[in-house]
């Protein structure tokens, strides 16, 4: 159902703010130093960020109990609405303050390795951590090598729950990933939507530099949408994974030459990544309604990791869910490759050439071939792009 302004309506109804305005801010910060602090992680702290922002509407701070349960065994909030992932705050049992007291939440700026007050919760509820119940239902896997599966399991055994008040969202403003000109709120990315005229928005989710498969699905949906949201996830991702300062490197460098400026805009999203493949593909197209986005791109093994889930399974999930409840619709794409028969991208869905004749190239031969000094074909990747990655490859 579109709002006013005819943009899509944020999940639950009404956009989240969290943010302590001027005022507030500086009484937040006068007695913060009187309250029991909370140190969070990095993924605690992209969460607390996009609970702020209003990007996890309707959540308005970390998950309680009842919540919890109803997100693992049913995939939706306690309320009803449809949620994939907990999201939660999970400490010490040692650390755990009393319900009804307000704690001070202080994340450590990567950059400058400085504890930064990010903001305040009233504590509601403080309830156990039930690993068991989250960790199968989330990642359809126990094995512990799984990046997101380790995550959870290094966390706290005692989950606090409470409405969040946040100070300051972006905990390293001075450091080389805070892209504060691309660092756009959802109230932010509707305005500039509504402003552009944009009714229908497709949103592409990365945490990849775009290569030509990515541009490919890119430029299809820009084919039956309005405009292109442009969206990489820069929070906490997992070792191995391409610097969002690379990334978004590459892509300033492929939007300029490539893309229609008037029909794609760049912004980031400070979540974390769990590689929960499946259920964050939900959580990432919920989350993309909550930008202004009515269409979100799905292709081949959405926020997967190794071979955990199948090629599509992130896209079968959105068909257990009801349709009206999640709002945003999901462009499926099949896995998309150069057909050198074709000269061109193409998929299974619209070349009739064999797997001899497509060029895919696997992330680990690419690092390989950048490590190398070597540029990934132009099949693959833009050179401007492989430009960019071999300067990173090689330390620069
Ligand atoms: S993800 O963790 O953000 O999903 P990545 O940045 O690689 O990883 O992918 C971004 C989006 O492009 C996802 O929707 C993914 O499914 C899709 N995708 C990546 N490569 C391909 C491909 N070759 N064919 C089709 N879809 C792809």
């Amino acid at each position: 159902m579109p709002t006013a302004s005819g943009l899509i309506n944020p999940h639950g109804g009404a956009l989240v703010d969290r943010l302590a305005p001027g005022d507030e801010a500086r009484a937040i910060r006068d007695r913060a130093g009187s309250l029991a602090a909370i140190d969070l992680s990095a993924k605690q702290s992209c969460d607390l960020e996009m609970i702020g922002v209003g990007a996890f509407s309707p959540l308005t701070g970390f998950m309680g109990q009842a919540d919890c349960r109803s997100v693992c065994d049913s995939m939706t909030l306690a309320s009803g609405e449809v949620w994939p992932i907990p999201i939660l705050l999970a400490v010490d049992s040692a650390r755990a303050p009393a319900v009804g007291e307000e704690v001070a939440l202080y994340a450590t700026a990567p950059s400058t390795g400085q504890r930064v007050l990010q903001g305040i919760m009233r504590v509601q509820e403080v309830f156990p951590h039930d690993k068991a119940r989250e960790i199968p239902a989330v990642f359809r896997t126990e094995d512990p090598a799984h990046p997101g599966v380790k995550q959870v399991l290094d966390e706290g055994d005692t989950c606090l729950a409470g409405p969040v008040t946040v100070v300051q969202p972006c905990v390293d403003p001075d450091g080389p990933e805070a892209f504060l000109d691309h660092r756009m709120a959802p109230a932010q990315t509707r305005a500039l939507f509504a402003e552009r005229g944009w009714r229908t928005v497709a949103a592409f989710q990365t945490r990849n530099p775009i290569h030509r498969a990515h541009e490919y699905l890119c430029k299809c949906a820009q084919e039956i949408c309005d405009g292109l949201l442009i969206h990489p996830l820069v929070g906490e991702t997992k070792p191995g994974d391409i610097p969002a300062a690379t990334r978004m490197a590459c892509y300033r460098v492929l939007i300029d030459k490539y893309f229609v400026p008037e029909r794609t805009a760049l912004t980031v999203m400070p979540a974390a990544m769990r590689y929960a493949g499946p259920r964050e593909a939900v959580l990432h197209a919920l989350v993309r309604k909550n930008y202004g986005c009515t269409h979100f791109i799905v292709g081949r093994d959405h926020a997967g990791v190794g071979d955990y889930y199948g090629t599509y399974d992130a896209q079968n999930i959105f068909d257990e869910l009801d349709p009206a409840s999640v709002g945003i619709t999901p462009l499926k794409f099949e896995h998309a490759a150069w057909c050198q028969t074709c000269e061109g991208m193409t998929s299974a869905k619209t070349c009739p050439h064999p797997g001899d004749q497509k060029i895919f190239l696997s992330g680990t031969k690419v690092r390989e071939m950048l490590a190398a000094g070597r540029k990934p074909p132009m099949e693959f990747s833009r050179p401007e792009v492989a430009e960019e990655l071999i300067g990173w490859a090689a330390g620069g």
